[in-house]
């Protein structure tokens, strides 16, 4: 089974992502053909700053190693260093019908956020990420529920190539999690944690006292006992996934637990959590800052191995484009 992601390189990586995102790739790396790589084309489409953009793209992929992931068990690479990401964009705008990217959630979003910055590169985003997955035959892509849309295009658009020019393209599936596939920030449960709006983020490297702050200050609702339920009580809904999910417990359990205890005690239990499960993640990320070369070649010999799917790949697309 072939399974790829990506993140992009616009921020630190944040227990949201992590929840989503990269919990799901540590665990598939263990059975599946794992492809994880940094995001850093889609990234362009929002305002970046030259002068620090490669440092930003360097410190994800520490980050992403800090996390867990294995260059042993997946290869990690920078998508701008395999140009058939975008050669294979292009083909794939030819067949796009225009009106599935105008109705993208994250495109009318993005154009709200960013009024003075509605570049082209924002509506075919969802392209260059069907070219992403398409390139290598991908069974499995693991995902946050953000996601789910711009991977049902994906689907849409190798169904359509298969169609038009012959079999090519493998049909992909989203991996979802139940738990988790949608974090919340803290400061507005009601609105995705997103790198784009820090003050909701608590990022996986971050320091204790940090952490502490963040949780004891994370917007709560009315009323005091500690029960999951996202429409009434979406703030402790949340916290409560959280501790789910980094003390491996089903939820229920941990309702029980502090059902009639008062957020107070509640959310300091939970920083207490955090700070102890997120120490090696902290650990490891200072001691990778420290080895930048290390970190490169990861990145070379994970662009070398990914090069030779993708250029399979593409060779056979031209073929069937009737291209010389
Ligand atoms: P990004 O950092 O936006 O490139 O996202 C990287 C991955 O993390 C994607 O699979 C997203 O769907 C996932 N993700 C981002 N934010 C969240 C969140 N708040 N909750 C769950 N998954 C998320
Ligand atoms: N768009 C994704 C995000 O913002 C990142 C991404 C780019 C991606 N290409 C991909 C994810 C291909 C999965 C597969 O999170």
């Amino acid at each position: 089974m072939r399974i790829l992601s990506g993140i992009q390189p616009t921020g630190s990586i944040h227990i949201g992502s992590y929840s989503g995102a990269i919990s799901q790739w540590k665990e598939l790396q263990q059975i599946g053909e794992c492809i994880f790589f940094i995001a850093d084309l889609h990234a362009l489409t929002v305002p970046q700053e030259p002068d620090t953009f490669s440092k930003q793209v360097l410190n994800t992929a520490a980050e992403l190693l800090a996390a867990g992931m294995d260059p042993e068990k997946c290869i990690i690479f920078i998508q701008s260093e395999i140009k058939e990401h975008t050669e294979l964009s292009w083909y794939l705008n030819t067949i796009t019908p225009l009106g599935e990217l105008t109705r993208m959630t994250q495109f009318k979003e993005k154009s709200q956020q960013f009024k003075n910055n509605i570049n082209a590169g924002l509506l075919t985003y969802p392209i260059l990420q069907a070219a992403d997955i398409l390139l290598y035959q991908t069974d499995s892509v693991p995902v946050g529920k953000d996601q789910k849309q711009h991977l049902e295009l994906a689907k849409i658009i190798a169904r359509k190539f298969n169609q038009k020019y012959g079999k090519v393209f493998k049909v992909p599936e989203a991996l979802l999690l139940e738990t988790g596939a949608k974090i919340m920030a803290l400061n507005n449960p009601k609105k995705k944690m997103s790198k784009s709006s820090p003050a909701g983020c608590l990022y996986l490297f971050d320091e204790p006292d940090i952490i502490r702050k963040k949780v004891m200050s994370a917007v709560t609702d009315p009323g005091k006992s500690i029960k999951y339920d996202p429409v009434k009580k979406p703030g402790i809904a949340n916290l409560l996934t959280v501790y789910s999910l980094f003390a491996g417990k089903p939820i229920s359990q941990i309702e029980k637990k502090f059902g009639k205890k008062g957020y107070a005690e509640f959310k300091k239990s939970l920083a207490d959590l955090l700070i102890l499960k997120l120490e090696p993640y902290r650990r490891k990320k200072k001691e990778l800052q420290t080895r930048e070369v290390y970190v490169r070649e990861i990145l070379t010999q994970g662009r070398k191995r990914a090069e030779i799917i993708a250029q399979t790949t593409i060779k056979d697309v031209r073929k069937k484009m009737g291209l010389i």
